[in-house]
């Protein structure tokens, strides 16, 4: 069973100064919710129960999103705002939180290890890097862990991108197997240089790890931007343990830059049954009378 996740989320956020001076990028709202809230919500519908989250200098206010807030929970009921108090409460009980401190910003990878003192070397975990989520009510990540509980295997999810994106991710060369969707991962390089991607899959922030990773993370020097990179720890496993790729099937919603992060606005505010109708009203008669 996995029942444990590890978030990293140390990073410094300096593509969205100066919001991101004193508050987590991860805490920015989208719509209503802090982008780490979508996050911590996706790994507890594949039935995590257990969040550590991987954070640094500055960066506490996510611990306390999701703690309890008595004096706003009082005024809350001394108000009667049941619905209000319940989202509130709710935050709380929605995982087990904890966190632990990247002290220096030495890569991926190193991030990831900074949790080898909290999830054992037989016991296995959900990965997510927070810079994005997917559709609120996806079962993607479930999927993940339904195929590492059935090949007992690391998973990693990947996206087809266009030629000219490859060399901003993580690249992974594949074989089919006899499921849908599903790949055997034969080789995997970080941020190839244009023309030297081994395809145009690239792996998105999620990964579903044995314990066992922590050693090859621990045996693998720096790699691109001097950094220890987790898919050259899971490039040296791959060669030992065989790595299952499953094709993202459903919406991500980028929020680590600012492009990305007003498109997940927008969409998640037009699907909203609340908000969505007035919404996109506003959104169509402000475009035609600026189109013209
Ligand atoms: C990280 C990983 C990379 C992956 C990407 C997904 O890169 O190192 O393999 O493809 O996340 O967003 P970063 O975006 O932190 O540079």
């Amino acid at each position: 069973m996995v029942r444990k996740a590890v978030l990293p989320v140390a990073g410094l956020g300096t593509r969205f100064l100066p919001a991101t001076k004193i508050i987590a990028k991860e805490m920015l709202p989208v719509v209503d919710k802090p982008a780490i809230q979508y996050i911590v919500e996706e790994v507890a519908r594949a039935g995590v129960e257990d969040v550590l989250l991987v954070t640094g200098m500055g960066k506490s206010s996510m611990e306390d999103h999701f703690d309890r807030r008595l004096d706003l929970e009082a005024a809350l009921a001394a108000k009667g705002k049941d619905e209000e108090l319940a989202l509130v409460r709710g935050l709380s009980e929605l995982v087990t939180m904890h966190a632990v401190r990247q002290h220096e910003p030495l890569g991926l990878g190193h991030a990831i290890l900074q949790a080898a003192g909290h999830v054992a070397e037989d016991e296995s975990f959900v990965c997510c890097l927070g810079d994005d989520f997917l559709h609120p009510e996806s079962d993607f990540v479930e999927r993940m862990v339904e195929a590492h509980e059935r090949t007992g295997r690391p998973v990693i999810a990947l996206m087809e991108v266009p030629d000219d994106q490859v060399h901003l991710y993580g690249a992974a060369a594949v074989e089919p197997t006899d499921r849908d969707g599903e790949f055997r991962v034969t080789h995997m390089v970080e941020k190839p240089d244009p023309g030297t991607q081994p395809s145009n899959l690239i792996m998105v922030g999620r990964y579903v790890l044995p314990g066992s990773v922590f050693g090859y993370i621990r045996d693998t020097p720096p790699g691109r931007g001097g950094e220890i990179q987790i898919t050259d720890a899971l490039q040296a496993m791959a060669a030992e343990e065989p790595i299952i790729g499953l094709k993202l099937d459903v919406d991500r919603y980028d929020t680590g830059d600012k492009l990305g992060y007003l498109q997940a606005t927008v969409q998640l505010a037009a699907m909203r049954d609340d908000l969505g109708p007035d919404f996109l009203a506003w959104l169509r008669g402000w475009l035609a009378e600026h189109d013209g």
